[in-house]
């Protein structure tokens, strides 16, 4: 069993990311760090009511929690039927997304696309709240083009019901351009009563608790990317071994396995491998070999040598 780290407070989680934090990763989150929040990856509340293949993104273990469903979607009603089915998962919490600014999302009126529809954003929250007891959160971005409205749209989300907001430090039109601006975020805080959680280009937890300041928690994303570590205090990430890497790696793809085929969970996993190998001698002939592997077997007997 790998070593666990109990943080104190504030809170710090593990940033919803589409094809990364699904059950798998966030099993191995919660083994290294048994305090840190986790959200699902964004599911679409058409594709829940439309696909049993959708519907199986929500599911979750029980040790995952605090563990916190994400939802994207544009129609209040359908978003109130679908709490009501997680509900029955009974999961810390649902969060709706109204900040992916990728041109498929914003293109069907959903994600970002919220911030220019600010009244339907409340109504998605409003039939959220009103449909389950489960607590109801948002992340969403600066704004749209500035953050001009940014804290009316979060006092509407407030008078909403939400209970809790993470901002990434961007606009939607900024994309990952230029640098996340957290100042927007701490004025915000200022001015509403709800719990709110910043995110945007946290390399670490000790970066996390520097930009903390009026905050109630922080949220991690491509940093975590083949580094559940990243949660832990710097002085005690250095100290993690190869060996220990590549042992948790195996059993995240392990875990992988159980919800892919041997062919996707190859594939799948690439994502991460330069994650957990960065940083060591030969790290990039490590993950050179490790990309060619063909089966499970491969994979395991050369990550098993690199150790
Ligand atoms: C591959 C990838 C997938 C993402 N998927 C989601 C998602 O499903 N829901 C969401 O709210 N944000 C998503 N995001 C945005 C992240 O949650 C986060 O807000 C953003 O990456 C900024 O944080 P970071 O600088 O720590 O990565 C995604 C980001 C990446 C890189």
């Amino acid at each position: 069993m790998p070593k666990t780290m109990t943080q104190p407070q504030p809170i710090a989680a593990l940033a919803p990311m589409d094809g990364v934090t699904d059950r798998a990763y966030r099993q191995i989150v919660r083994r290294l760090n048994p305090k840190v929040w986790l959200y699902s990856e964004f599911t679409s509340v058409n594709g829940i009511e439309h696909s049993s293949k959708v519907k199986d993104r929500v599911r979750f273990q029980e040790q995952e929690k605090p563990l916190i469903v994400q939802l994207f979607g544009r129609e209040p009603k359908l978003f109130a039927k679908i709490a009501q089915e997680i509900a029955l998962l009974n999961p810390s919490g649902i969060d709706i997304n109204f900040g992916c600014p990728a041109k498929r999302i914003v293109r069907a009126g959903n994600g970002a696309a919220l911030l220019q529809e600010a009244e339907l954003a409340f109504r998605i929250v409003e039939a959220t709240v009103q449909a389950t007891s489960i607590p109801v959160s948002v992340k969403t971005r600066l704004g749209w083009f500035n953050s001009e409205n940014l804290v009316s749209f979060a006092q509407g989300l407030e008078s909403a019901g939400a209970g809790r907001l993470t901002l990434h430090g961007r606009t939607a039109k900024q994309g990952y351009r230029g640098v996340a601006d957290w100042e927007p975020i701490y004025a915000l805080k200022e001015r509403v009563r709800l719990p709110i959680f910043g995110n945007g280009d946290l390399a670490s937890y000790d970066q996390g608790l520097k930009k903390l300041k009026n905050l109630d928690g922080f949220m991690i994303g491509r940093a975590a990317i083949g580094d559940p570590w990243v949660f832990w205090p710097e002085a005690e990430r250095e100290k993690v071994t190869l060996k220990e890497k590549i042992e948790v790696m195996i059993q995240h793809f392990q875990l992988l396995r159980q919800d892919l085929s041997e062919a996707r969970a190859l594939i799948e996993f690439r994502k991460h491998l330069g994650g957990y190998i960065k940083g060591f001698q030969d790290a990039k002939s490590m993950r050179q070999q490790l990309m060619q592997a063909q089966t499970e077997q491969e994979f395991t007997e050369q990550a098993t040598l690199l150790a």
